[in-house]
This record gives C-alpha cells, sequence and structure tokens, in this order.
C-alpha cells in the first residue's frame, strides 16, 4: 500500500472532526438544519486551516440522499463518491490553472445542465481569486440569477482580490488560524491512532511552527516520522526541520536582560553549533521580546498571542520584572538588526553586535524600586535628612537654570546674582549671601523681572535669604556638616539608595 501523507489521510470527514472552526461549523450547522441555504459561500482564510475540507464537507451536507442536514449519512452514494473525488456532480475547479476562455465557456456551459444524479450541482472553486475577468464576469451572471439546482464554494487566501461584484453576493465565512493547544490536540489523535510516539516537546515545536495551519502542522510531522521513525525525539525535530528549541530563545532573552553578556555569546555559540539559522534566531528573539512589550503593557498577554499556557505565565512572569520602556528599546535594536541582516554578508556579527547592544542598554531604574528607596530614606528620619542628587538634575533646577541663562541677555545687570539662588520649583527662591539676595529683591520690584519670571517660572518667585551666617559660626558649622556627612555616607539606607539610583552624594544637608 502506498504512504498517503497525513494531511490527507486525516482529511475530516464529519463537521465534528474540524477543529478550530468552531462558529463557522456552528453557523453552517444551523443553516443546513433550518433549511435557509445561500447558494453561493466563500471561504477565506490562511492555508491548511480547513476551507476545502469543509467545501466538501458541505457539498456532502447538501447531495446527502437522506437528507439535506449537518450530518450526513456518509455512506450513501453520493456521501461515498464525494470522499472519494469522483462525484459527477460536484465539480473542483482550480482557480489559478482554469483561466483561460475555453475555461470559461466549459463553466458556462456546465452551470446550465441539470446535476446527473445528486440534488444539486455543486462547484467548488479553489484560489478564486486567480480567475480571470472574464471568468469573473461569466460567473457573476449567474450568481446574479442563480439556477435553483447550483450551489457555488468559493475558497481563497485572498479575499481582497475578489470583485465586490462577486463578495457582495456571497456569504463570506472567515476562517481563523488555529491554536496552537487546539493543534496539539488534533496531532495527538492521529498519533495515537497511527501508533507513533513523539516527545511532547516536539510536538509542541511542530505546533508552534505552523503557524495555526493544520495542513502545516501535519506536514511537519510527516518529515519527522519519516526520518525518525515511530519513536521522535526534541532533538530528531530540531535536526530536521531546523526548528529553533524557544528555550533557547528565551534564555538568551534573560541573558539579556539581567545584562549578562557573556552569558548572551555563549549562548549564540551554542545555538549555532546546533546549526540555526542566525535570521531566525533574531527573529525568534525578537519575537519572544515583542510578547514582553505586549505583557507589560497589557499586564497579560493572555488572549494577544497564540501562546501555550505555561508561555503566558512565564512571558508575565517576566515582563512583570521590566518597564515597557525598558522592553520596548530592546525591541527597537532587534527590529533594526533583523533588517540589516538580511542584506549582511556577516550575520553573525551583525547578531552579536545586537545583542551586546541591547545588553548594554542605557539601564532604567523601575520606578517602583525608586519609591521604595525614597520611602526608607524618608522613614530614617532622626533630624537628619540627606538631599540625594542623582546625576539627572532635579526639574526645579533645571527651570531655574533655564531662566538665569534667559535672563542673562534680557537682564545682564542682575543675571549674575541670579546665579547664587536656589529654586525649589514651588515660588521660592533662596539665598545665602546678602549681597545676591537684596539685589534680586530690589529687582524684584520692578514689572519687568516679574514678567520674566511668569514667562519661565510661571509665577513671580518670593525672594528669600537663609539665615544670616556669621563667620564664627561657620566653622562649627562645617564640623558638623562633615559629621553628618559621613554618618549619612555610612547610612545603610542612602547605601542602598545610592546603589538603585545610581547616583552619587553631591550635598547634605541639615533639616
Ligand atoms: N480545521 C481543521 N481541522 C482538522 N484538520 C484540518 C483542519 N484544517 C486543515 N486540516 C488538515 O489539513 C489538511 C488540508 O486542509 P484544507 O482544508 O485543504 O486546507 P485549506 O484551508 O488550505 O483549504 C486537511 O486534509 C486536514 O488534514
Ligand atoms: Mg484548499
Ligand atoms: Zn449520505
Amino acid at each position: 500500500m502506498s504512504y498517503l501523507v497525513l494531511a490527507r489521510k486525516w482529511r475530516p470527514q464529519r463537521f465534528s472532526e474540524v477543529v478550530g472552526q468552531e462558529i463557522i461549523i456552528k453557523t453552517l450547522s444551523r443553516a443546513l438544519s433550518s433549511g435557509r441555504i445561500a447558494h453561493a459561500f466563500l471561504f477565506t482564510g490562511s492555508r491548511g486551516v480547513g476551507k476545502t475540507t469543509l467545501a466538501r464537507l458541505l457539498a456532502k451536507a447538501f447531495t446527502c440522499e437522506k437528507s439535506i442536514s449537518p450530518e450526513p449519512c456518509g455512506t450513501c452514494t453520493h456521501c461515498e463518491s464525494i470522499g472519494s473525488g469522483q462525484s459527477a456532480d460536484i465539480i473542483e475547479i482550480d482557480g489559478a490553472s482554469n483561466t483561460g476562455v475555453d475555461d470559461v465557456r466549459a463553466l458556462r456551459e456546465q452551470i446550465r445542465y441539470l446535476p446527473v444524479s445528486a440534488r444539486f450541482k455543486i462547484f467548488i472553486i479553489d484560489e478564486v481569486h486567480m480567475l480571470s475577468t472574464n471568468a469573473f464576469n461569466a460567473l457573476l451572471k449567474t450568481l446574479e440569477e442563480p439556477p435553483e439546482h447550483v450551489k457555488f464554494i468559493f475558497a481563497t487566501t485572498e479575499a481582497h482580490k475578489i470583485p465586490v461584484t462577486i463578495l457582495s453576493r456571497c456569504q463570506r465565512y472567515d476562517f481563523k488560524r488555529i491554536k496552537v493547544s487546539v493543534i496539539i490536540d488534533r496531532l495527538k489523535v492521529v498519533l495515537a491512532e497511527e501508533n507513533i510516539q513523539v516527545d511532547p516537546e516536539a510536538l509542541l515545536l511542530i505546533a508552534q511552527n505552523a503557524d495555526g495551519g493544520m495542513r502545516d502542522a501535519l506536514s511537519l510531522l510527516d518529515q519527522v516520522i519519516s526520518f525518525s521513525g515511530n519513536n521522535a525525539s526534541l532533538q530528531d525535530v530540531i535536526d530536521i526541520l531546523g526548528l529553533i528549541d524557544r528555550r533557547i530563545v528565551s534564555r538568551i532573552t534573560q541573558a539579556i536582560l539581567e545584562g549578562n553578556s557573556k552569558q548572551v555569546l555563549e549562548f549564540v555559540e551554542e545555538v549555532s553549533n546546533l546549526g540555526y539559522d542566525t535570521k531566525q534566531l533574531l527573529d525568534e528573539i525578537g519575537l519572544e521580546i515583542r510578547n514582553l512589550c505586549l505583557s507589560a503593557a497589557t499586564g497579560s498577554i493572555a488572549g494577544l498571542a497564540d501562546l501555550t499556557e505555561e508561555r503566558v505565565q512565564a512571558i508575565n512572569e517576566l515582563a512583570a520584572q521590566h518597564e515597557l520602556l525598558d522592553l520596548q528599546r530592546l525591541l527597537d535594536i532587534s527590529l533594526k538588526a533583523s533588517n540589516q541582516l538580511s542584506a549582511s554578508e556577516h550575520p553573525r556579527f551583525v547578531l552579536e553586535l545586537a545583542l551586546l547592544k541591547m545588553v548594554e542598554r542605557p539601564k532604567l531604574h523601575q520606578i517602583s524600586e525608586i519609591q521604595k528607596a525614597i520611602q526608607k530614606l524618608e522613614s530614617m528620619g532622626q533630624g537628619t535628612s540627606a538631599t540625594i542628587i542623582t546625576k539627572t538634575e532635579p526639574v526645579s533646577k533645571n527651570t531655574w537654570k533655564h531662566f538665569v541663562s534667559a535672563m542673562a541677555s534680557s537682564m545682564p545687570m542682575i543675571s549674575h546674582h541670579l546665579e547664587h539662588g536656589r529654586y525649589n520649583g514651588k515660588g521660592k527662591v533662596e539665598f545665602d549671601q546678602k549681597l545676591h539676595f537684596s539685589r534680586i529683591q530690589a529687582a524684584a520690584q520692578s514689572k519687568d523681572f516679574q514678567e520674566h519670571c511668569k514667562q519661565h517660572l510661571g509665577l513671580v518667585p518670593e525672594v528669600t535669604l537663609s539665615e544670616s551666617i556669621h563667620v564664627a559660626q561657620q566653622t562649627v558649622i562645617k564640623q558638623e556638616q562633615q559629621s553628618i556627612e559621613e554618618k549619612a555616607r555610612n547610612n545603610p539606607a542612602v547605601k542602598q539608595a545610592l546603589s538603585v539610583l545610581g547616583g552619587e552624594i553631591k550635598a547634605v544637608r541639615k533639616a
């Protein structure tokens, strides 16, 4: 007996065997039981999701000798002849190879004849978008005034290429890509019947790489079985199909997120020894990061991508530990590199460079960590408060800086004094020296000055002088200051804050 490929051998023979297209089956079944049936159907969707299969099942349902029903008997002459593709009244036409004038004429002729023995003459036209304009025109005439005895079932992967005049006369059904878990379940049924063992991890890898197409999944399985016999391992699948093990992708992504460049490069070495394709690897990493982004942005990847439950959980957990902005940067780097890689003569270098860029990306601190550190600082109290000025300067300081530099050109006489002020960002500017204080206090009376303030600061600030400082006191204060600084530096909360924020202590002030 010749070997029948799994995809053909396992074409569903009844509606209940078709998986992943529940809504379509339900709608069709309801129409068949109620008897309110359209005369033209359009099945659209990507390849290998069940369009031809359902077209034939529908034809069976129309012509079964028992009755028109969603449960054709499967044993009458009509049911049998459809199963074996030999029915005289079911005409399957390949749109891709029947586009000539003669074909159109033949089609018209055929439509005119009554069915030989079945209830209807049924035309299944696959890849209908490939038909010529002539052919469409011929069809259109029939669709406008359909003879009672004719039914059309069109199938296409590219619905947008079908003329609107045709579309508007069909009942349209959009087929979905099939979920990974659903594909796995179906593959398990097939394997059990075929008495073949395949490692669950290998099945997962196959199902993930089928991109929602059952035919692709079955063909991949076929290839694996024909090489490795009745017992296929994960490594077999990797070797035979060149599919990338998602766990390696996850490990590389983790190492990137942890900033471990050595490990990243080691994984790349490992992966290339396995014979993986460089671009494929980079794209898989990009996909993983994209999933993390989606999860970080929405809280969970569930429902946003076709993933197994285990992966959904793993991705959500990992995403929760990282900032969306950080993940977006990674995605950006990987997308750019992916474009470069196709054109490059040194794909491995491009890959490594991209991964290193990802590892070395500018560090972002989690807001939550910063908040925690600040809370801890606040709670230490004890009369001492440390002002930690991190490398990014506070907004108030920047605002004041801009104001001072703007004033340098508009009011040059006083701008020098302004430089000595400390702005708190909330309408108060403080000076330590009386000279600067009094000049600015005087200037603040002028309309001109006030206008500039409003323009740059949004208000006219209160000008204050910090408690006057005598020379004698200064020495004491200096000593005190030093001991406070010492204390602050050694304080565990401050140390932790510094390590989290990555800043440095610029000033310690007594509260
Ligand atoms: N929804 C499905 N349920 C079960 N098997 C399916 C399904 N879709 C496709 N298959 C499998 O893939 C093969 C090809 O499917 P087919 O209906 O020809 O796909 P297409 O959508 O490209 O017309 C079928 O013979 C069957 O083995
Ligand atoms: Mg098809
Ligand atoms: Zn029947």
